[in-house]
């Protein structure tokens, strides 16, 4: 296969001072691509901020020969997200990716965990998401092209102990994804989503609380080096990837696809509804994955699911 280029391409890669982001800023620089680190340079929890996160990974990229800029500005308001992209029109005059991997965290038993923590994680994870999307999107369509790649998580996905309020902000980047997913790709703006796990800042303060627990998680050490997530990254975020709406689980060195399926349930009359009692009874029948499941591309493709299954 023809090596996977950047070449002439602009990336901004948000939360690159550190971890995964600074793995694929990169990943990205290496393949030729002109890259804005962008990083807040705050605490996990995502308070304070510093220019040397962001300027330290310039310094790396540039030391090998690539081409990139630091930014500080907060994904979590709109006028952050709106700076972020003009520094890449600035310097370079166009925008081709955006990767959302900006985050922060907070993590405990829901009773101690509180709506602030909530709303912090909403507006970095979310709302941050959306403000740099939203700021790239106009250039995207006028030209026709671009690659917006969603961080998720697998507490948000498949969900974890300790991280309720985490997991709800990753809910809501995928609701997202799916939404401008759909909405994106007639206009040639391809959206995926990448469900990653690696040792960084962030998974070392979460530590004990979760991972710790996870007896699995041993096996996988050398693989929580943030670059067995960038070739997945830098892929979704590159002209290769032609497909989208789709969300990628990157573990222990593995790569695969996560989704979202119905089974085939129960089908009652479409004259009368199921009585609670029906649905009691056949409670296992409406679970049951064995008989196979359908995987909706979309809110119509379920109708047309439903409707060609009678
Ligand atoms: P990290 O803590 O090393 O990286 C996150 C970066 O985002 C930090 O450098 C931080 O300064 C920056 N940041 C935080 N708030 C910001 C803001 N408002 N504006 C701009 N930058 C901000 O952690 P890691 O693990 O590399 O996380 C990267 C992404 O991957 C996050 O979205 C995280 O939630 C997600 N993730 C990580 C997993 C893992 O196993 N490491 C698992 C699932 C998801």
């Amino acid at each position: 296969m023809e090596p996977i280029s950047f070449a002439g391409q602009v990336v901004v890669v948000t939360g690159a001072g550190g971890g995964l982001g600074r793995a694929y800023a990169m990943e990205i620089a290496r393949r030729g691509g002109q890259v804005v680190v962008n990083d807040l340079g705050g605490s996990v929890a995502g308070e304070g901020g510093s220019k040397g996160y962001a300027d330290a990974v310039v310094a790396e990229i540039h030391n090998e020969g690539g081409q990139a800029i630091a930014n500080y500005d907060s994904v979590a308001t709109a006028a952050g997200g709106r700076r972020i992209i003009e520094a890449a029109l600035d310097t370079w005059g166009r925008i081709d990716a955006v990767i959302n991997n900006a985050g922060n965290m907070r993590f405990g038993p829901f009773e101690d965990l509180t709506a602030d923590d909530l709303a912090s994680l909403i507006a970095v994870h979310a709302a941050g998401t959306w403000n740099v999307t939203h700021a790239a999107w106009p250039h995207m369509k006028r030209q026709g092209y671009g690659r917006v790649v969603f961080t998720t998580s697998s507490a948000g996905m498949l969900g974890s102990a300790m991280l309720s309020a985490y997991g709800a902000a990753k809910g809501a980047v995928m609701g997202l994804m799916h939404g401008l997913a759909e909405e994106g790709a007639p206009h040639g703006i391809l959206c995926n989503a990448v469900m990653p796990n690696a040792a960084s800042r962030m998974t070392a303060e979460v530590g004990e609380g979760t991972l710790g627990e996870n007896p699995w998680a041993v096996n996988f050490f050398q693989t929580f080096n943030p670059t067995f997530t960038a070739g997945l990254t830098a892929f979704l975020a590159s002209k290769a990837c032609t497909t989208h709406h789709g969300t990628y689980s990157s573990l222990g060195g593995r790569i695969a696809r996560v989704f979202v399926a119905v089974t085939g349930g129960l089908r009652g009359d479409s004259a009368v509804p199921l009585t609670v009692e029906e649905i009691a009874g056949k409670w296992d029948l409406i679970r049951d994955d064995s008989r196979g499941y359908a995987i909706p591309a979309h809110v119509a493709d379920e109708f047309r699911i439903v409707a060609e299954t009678g």
